[in-house]
C-alpha cells in the first residue's frame, strides 16, 4: 500500500514551483492560442510578436500545418525529431522536464520505489535529465526501464547507458496501445513509478489500461481539458492524430486501477487562463 500523505506531499513543492515560474515568466496562454489560430488561417506568424517561450512551440505547430498536407506524420522522420528536440529543449518544456523529474525524485526520496518506467520516451529529453537527477541522488540501485513504439528508443537507450553508466537502464519497443511486453514485465519489481509526457494524446485512453496496471504511482504530463472546449491549438495537434482528451474520463478511466487521482495543477491553469491541466497523479 502506498502512503497517498507522502506522495501529496512530495509534488508539493514542484507544484509551487511550476506554479511560480507559469504566473511569473508567461502569465497568459492565451497568445498561443491566437497564433494557433492565425496558422490554421494560413496567415504569417511574426515570431518577434511572442515571448521567446513560446516559440519553439509555434515552430512546432507551423510545421504540423505545413506536413499536414503530406503524406503523414511521423515521429522518426529526422526533420520532425530535429524540430521537436528544439521543442523538448526550449524553456516551457524544460520547466515541465524539470518539474516532472523533481516529482519523481520527491516521490522517490519519500517512498520505496523499486522500479521507475517512462512509455513513449521519444528523444529522451526527460529521461537524461531523470538520470543525471538519480546519480546526483545517489539513487543508483533504482532501475530505470525506458520504451517507446518507435525503434529509435534503442539508441536513446545506448546513449544514456553511456552517459550514466552507473544506471541500470533497459529499454523496450512498446506500443501502448498493446499490452507491455513480457519482457518488460518481467523487469518490474514493485513499488513502480511509472511516468509519461506528451504521449497519451497518440494513444488515446485506452493506453490507460495497459499502463495503469504496471504502476503504482502514476505521473501523466498530457494536456488534459478542465472544460472540454476544442481550441485551434487542439484542431493543430488533431491533424497529426492527438486526441482531444478530457480530464474526467481520463478520471474515470483511471479510477478502475487507482484510490486516488489527482490534477495537481488546477491552481495554475486557472492563473494563467489555460483551460487545461497538464499533470496528473495517481496512486493505488
Ligand atoms: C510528443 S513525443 C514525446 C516524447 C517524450 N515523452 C518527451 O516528452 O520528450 C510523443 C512520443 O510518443 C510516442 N508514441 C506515440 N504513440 C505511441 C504508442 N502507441 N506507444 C508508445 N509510444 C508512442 C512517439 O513515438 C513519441 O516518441
Amino acid at each position: 500500500m502506498i502512503n497517498k500523505e507522502a506522495v501529496l506531499t512530495s509534488i508539493q513543492q514542484p507544484m509551487q514551483r511550476y506554479r511560480d515560474h507559469m504566473l511569473a515568466d508567461l502569465k497568459d496562454w492565451m497568445p498561443l492560442e491566437d497564433a494557433a489560430r492565425l496558422l490554421l488561417e494560413g496567415k504569417p506568424i511574426v515570431y518577434e510578436e511572442y515571448i521567446p517561450d513560446f516559440r519553439p512551440l509555434i515552430k512546432m505547430m507551423e510545421l504540423i500545418v505545413e506536413k499536414a498536407g503530406g503524406p503523414g506524420w511521423d515521429w522518426a522522420d529526422p526533420e520532425i525529431r530535429r524540430v521537436f528536440k528544439e521543442v523538448a529543449e526550449g524553456n516551457i518544456y524544460t520547466l515541465f522536464s524539470e518539474v516532472i523529474v523533481d516529482m519523481l525524485i520527491s516521490i522517490m526520496k519519500r517512498v520505496p520505489v523499486r522500479t521507475v518506467v517512462e512509455v513513449g520516451t521519444g528523444p529522451g529529453t526527460v529521461t537524461a535529465n531523470l538520470c543525471r537527477t538519480m546519480v546526483e541522488n545517489h539513487f543508483e540501485q533504482v532501475p530505470i526501464v525506458i520504451s517507446d513504439r518507435v525503434p529509435f528508443i534503442t539508441q536513446v537507450g545506448d546513449t544514456l547507458r553511456k552517459a550514466y553508466p552507473s544506471l541500470s537502464i533497459s529499454d523496450f519497443i512498446w506500443n501502448v496501445r498493446e499490452r507491455a511486453p513480457e519482457e518488460l514485465t518481467k523487469k518490474l519489481a514493485h513499488p513502480v513509478l511509472l511516468f509519461e509526457r506528451f504521449c497519451m494524446p497518440y494513444t488515446g485512453y485506452d493506453a490507460l489500461d495497459t499502463i495503469a496496471p504496471l504502476g503504482d504511482i502514476l505521473i501523466i504530463v498530457d494536456d488534459l481539458s478542465l472544460t472540454g472546449k476544442k481550441y485551434a491549438y487542439d484542431q493543430i495537434y488533431g491533424k497529426i492524430g492527438s486526441q482531444f482528451l478530457l480530464f474526467e474520463k481520463a478520471k474515470h478511466r483511471l479510477e478502475k486501477y487507482f484510490t486516488f487521482i489527482h490534477a495537481c495543477d488546477r491552481e495554475a491553469a486557472e492563473a494563467i487562463h489555460s483551460p487545461v491541466i497538464t499533470f496528473t497523479l495517481a496512486v493505488k
